[in-house]
């Protein structure tokens, strides 16, 4: 059916229009690049736009849809896409911290009600899921993205598709949305943590590690896939047939369409591959569907066809993949779909949302040290909260979070007010600027958003924030990072606290009164000076328009913190990068400390602050030996581990309960360890419980020199812990 509609239709298209299909302009209601379009109705009217982008509001996408679909040639509705990446209006935490709960239903909450709200308003497509492997937090990308490791990357990956799109892929509820897997590839990978810069690395290193979460999106049915900025064996990736085609298309079997990043046809160019003609020839040819702004199929395929440069069965396959999507969207059948006004006032930003919001944030937060239970606060009478972060409204939700009122979010001060009501008093000082630099801070509409610069001296405002502290029972410190402080283009070489924001707390440290860090990151910092003197550290990411309240349940209680870290926080920048599932290398460092030839260094360790998949809780853990079901297993066979998790605390609490697997004997160097299961489990105080994994052949593959994808016969270590550094550990052997 779809095929002869399809077919019907673009048998009466132009060669022009069939190319506008392929044309996606941003409208500039939000900026997330350079530059933007001019004279957008003429070229609907002209049937010269496919789709336009960073439009906010469902009236404005009514009209303009009306204007495609009533007065163009051919009447083919646009689609409307936006980086919809952690919540539309309601927000959730920046994926970084969605990861770290570790919870599939929750993610995939999560996605269904930004899905429900952007669809309210109009958007049907969005600019998620973002599933690059990112082992450099230099790179303030990472913020977007879930951490370090792929099998974790994909299954999120796979519950966010399923929370846009539905299930089946069959977009038969009303909010159900085209959902965009990017930036494909490897634009985690970028060298020395610095945005949009080259990547190089092995192809076994890619199939192994860096695609497995794209691969999973595609399994999972994902509508579309952006192109990355970066190179791909020195290809820019927006013209690179072997990833966009042979990759994505022949290997994986992706039936959807291609898209390009903002730009990124154009920037070729600078990539040194010829003028926009040329380029933008390579892309299509490549394997690339639509184009984000740049124009360059718009204005010289034409040109190119003439030439001999490019087939025009290309175009028509490019334009078939876009048509497809809208089809199976069902904006044929109703072009105003998502255009139901009514809905945009009932369904966005509701009560309902909210609370699945503060739920999602609750449980992000990562609990990093708690020295002598000093949370949850029970007694404080009177709390002083001292920092940058206390007093921004803006700042709670992180970057990108373009649908977001930023003047929504309570603020720290304001969340914990409500919180403690009238049993508590919360006492506010500044404490310090967001940065040192006046410049800097305003520079960034960017990095302070509503932290306005205070003219007063440091001395000045450390005296306002001593003379709180001295009236408090306890201080809590709101310092860290502001939200564009990381995301794109946001890459910092140094990832501790500003230095002006750390002398504060220094002082506050020296009052001898219990300091709790309320630790605000996009990113994972390095935090040694902090690890040592500060009694408790909770990590809040940025946890969305909910955030404040959320903060309140977890340090008076009310929720008690379960999030694990899903990237390893280094000790210092000169260990980046710095992962859990390395390799060992031939001279692996001793536990003993410095050995001269081995790998490790002379002053530093080669251990990480917080390694992957750690988190504290009020309440803790103990778990019993591996039992195994047998210890061998045969080539098409299973075998069961189990462990016994037993909450030897006095509180009610989560656990997430990680899987490990390292190949012994293999025919290539596999890595130390590797995540390959994981179940969160809630115990009450006292409880204990079983839990199960089925090691399965899957699980024991990888892709080998030939880069089939094998298990080998030999020894397996099978890991089982809190985190992926405190684990019990068996060993079982594949015949
Ligand atoms: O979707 C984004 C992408 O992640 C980065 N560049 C801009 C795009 C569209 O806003």
């Amino acid at each position: 059916k779809m095929e002869a509609f399809v077919s019907e239709l673009m048998n009466r298209m132009t060669l022009e229009e069939k190319i506008g299909q392929m044309n996606l302009p941003s409208e500039g209601d939000i900026i997330t690049g350079l530059g933007s379009n001019t004279n957008i109705a003429a070229k609907i009217r002209k049937g010269l736009v496919g789709g336009m982008f960073n439009i906010k509001g469902v009236k404005k996408i009514k009209e303009i849809q009306k204007i495609a679909v009533e007065e163009s040639r051919m009447k083919i509705p646009l689609l409307f896409g936006m980086d919809v990446i952690h919540g539309y209006e309601t927000v959730f935490p920046i994926p970084l911290g969605l990861a770290c709960t570790w919870d599939m239903k929750i993610i995939e909450e999560s996605a269904r009600i930004a899905a429900k709200e952007a669809s309210a308003d109009g958007i049907s497509w969005t600019f998620s899921t973002m599933v690059d492997i990112a082992r450099d937090p230099r790179w303030g990308r990472v913020s977007e993205g879930s951490g370090e490791d792929p099998y974790l990357g994909g299954q999120i990956a796979k519950a966010m598709i399923r929370g846009y799109q539905g299930k089946d892929n069959t977009f038969s509820e009303k909010f159900n949305i085209l959902a965009c897997v990017k930036h494909f590839a490897l634009y985690g990978a970028g060298e020395a943590g610095r945005d949009y810069n080259t990547a190089d690395m092995s192809h076994i290193r890619m199939y192994n590690e860096y695609f497995y979460p794209y691969k999973a999106a595609v399994e999972q049915g994902v509508a579309s896939v952006m192109a990355s900025f970066n190179v791909v064996d020195a290809v820019p990736a927006h013209a690179n047939k072997w990833l966009l085609t042979d990759v994505l298309r022949t290997q994986w079997g992706f039936d959807g369409f291609t898209v390009a990043d903002y730009g990124g046809v154009g920037e070729i160019v600078n990539h040194g591959l010829g003028n926009l003609k040329n380029v933008s020839a390579a892309a299509l040819n490549a394997g690339l569907d639509m184009d984000m702004v740049s124009e360059g199929f718009l204005n010289t395929l034409p040109a190119s066809i003439k030439e001999g440069n490019v087939d025009v069965a290309k175009i028509d396959q490019a334009c078939k993949r876009v048509l497809e999507a809208k089809y199976k969207l069902g904006l044929f059948k109703d072009p105003y779909k998502f255009c139901d006004t009514k809905r945009a006032q009932k369904e966005i930003y509701t009560n309902e949302n909210r609370a699945a919001a503060r739920k999602t944030a609750s449980e992000s937060f990562v609990l990093l040290k708690n020295q002598g239970n000093i949370l949850p606060l029970s007694k404080a009478k009177t709390i002083a909260v001292v920092g940058p972060m206390a007093d921004t409204k803006s700042n709670m939700v992180g970057t990108w979070s373009v649908a977001a009122k930023l003047d929504q979010p309570l603020s720290l001060v304001e969340g914990l007010r409500e919180t403690v009501g009238n049993k508590a008093t919360v006492l506010y000082a500044k404490g310090s600027n967001l940065l040192s630099d006046k410049g800097m801070q305003k520079d960034a509409t960017m990095f302070g958003r509503d932290i306005p610069w205070d003219n007063r001296t440091e001395d000045e405002l450390i005296a306002e924030a001593l003379n709180a502290a001295s009236k408090a029972d306890v201080i809590i410190a709101a310092m860290g990072e502001s939200s564009e402080m990381s995301g794109e283009s946001s890459s910092r070489t140094d990832i501790g606290i500003p230095a002006v924001q750390k002398r504060v707390l220094e002082k506050l440290l020296a009052t001898g009164k219990p300091v709790v860090l309320v630790l605000f990151a996009g990113r994972p910092m390095t935090l040694v000076w902090e690890q040592e003197n500060v009694p408790a550290i909770l990590n809040v990411w940025f946890g969305g328009s909910e955030s404040a309240k959320a903060i309140g349940d977890v340090l008076f209680g009310g929720v008690n913190p379960s999030g694990k870290l899903v990237s390893t926080f280094p000790r210092s920048v000169a260990q980046i990068p710095l992962y859990y599932n390395h390799l060992n290398t031939g001279r692996p460092a001793s536990d003993k400390g410095f050995e001269k030839f081995r790998s490790n260094y002379m002053d530093e360790k080669n251990a990480p602050l917080y390694p992957f998949g750690f988190g504290l809780s009020y309440t803790t853990f103990q778990y019993s030996p591996i039992t195994l079901s047998a210890t061998e297993m045969s080539a098409d066979g299973t075998l069961t581990a189990s462990v016994n998790v037993k909450n030897t605390g006095v509180k009610d609490g989560a656990e997430t309960v990680q899987l490990y697997i390292r190949d012994m004997e293999a025919s290539i160097s596999r890595p130390v360890k590797e995540l390959k299961g994981f179940d969160k489990i809630f115990l009450k105080a006292g409880e204990s419980k079983t839990v199960k994994f089925i090691i399965t052949q899957e699980m024991l593959k990888f892709y080998n020199s030939a880069l089939d994808f094998v298990s080998e016969p030999g020894e397996f270590q099978i890991m089982i812990g809190t985190s992926s550094n405190d684990v019990q550990t068996a060993s079982i052997t594949l015949k």
